[in-house]
């Protein structure tokens, strides 16, 4: 069987780049896009930073601001996943449930691993989406152009939330001139893995 017919195979190659996004800024599965429904109905998309991936979890982490609306949108509701690899001609189209966390030892340490000038945009004043008089970052103008110290990073720190997804389900594209190929996983049968029209 060619790799590219064989589904445990492709769900593999599939996890490898997602867990290759996750560690490698370099890879274009770094920043996939987040996909999410508002109160009213209306669907919000935007890229965001692939922190980790983990098949054997079937989970994603990213980060985010707990003020952010994503945050509502997002906690305990599905969410869809977006990512191309131009590469590898590869779109990943992945569904999954939502989670935010904000308060336990594991987000502490994801916390205090984070470099200085990262966790710096947590300082921001007002929640993301907040109408400005002007332009600007949103950071107190103390800390523009600064890596702040460990110590003055201490009030950001309610305003950091991890964003975990439980993933359900992956929808694999491969382009390819001798013909695309399309298969669908899902955890309700086992990752077991079903082609579909391309
Ligand atoms: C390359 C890139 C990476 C980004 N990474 C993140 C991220 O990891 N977390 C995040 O909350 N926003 C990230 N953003 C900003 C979001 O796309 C978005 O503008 C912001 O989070 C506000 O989204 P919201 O109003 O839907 O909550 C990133 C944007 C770009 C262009």
């Amino acid at each position: 069987m060619r790799p590219e017919e064989d589904l445990p195979a492709i769900l593999a190659h599939a996890w490898s780049l997602l867990v290759r996004g996750g560690a490698d800024r370099k890879s274009p599965l770094h920043t996939p896009v987040i996909a999410s429904v508002d109160e009213h109905g209306l669907p919000h998309a935007r890229v965001m930073v692939l922190r980790k991936a983990e098949q054997s979890a079937a989970s994603l982490r990213l980060h985010t601001d707990a003020r952010s609306p994503k945050v509502a949108q997002l906690d305990g509701r599905p969410v869809a996943v977006l990512a191309y690899h131009p590469g590898e001609q590869v779109q990943l189209r992945i569904t999954g449930t939502a989670r935010v966390l904000t308060d336990d030892d594991v987000v502490e340490g994801i916390w205090n691993q984070s470099t200085l000038f990262a966790r710096r945009c947590y300082l921001a004043e007002h929640p993301p989406g907040t109408p400005l008089p002007g332009p600007s970052s949103g950071l107190p103008a103390w800390i523009e152009g600064q890596q702040p110290t460990a110590e003055q990073i201490g009030p950001a720190r309610p305003n950091f939330a991890t964003l975990w997804i439980e993933v359900t389900a992956i929808d694999w594209l491969h382009l390819a001139n001798s013909g695309h190929r399309r298969a669908v996983f899902r955890s309700a049968n086992g990752w077991a893995g079903e082609w579909v029209a391309p």
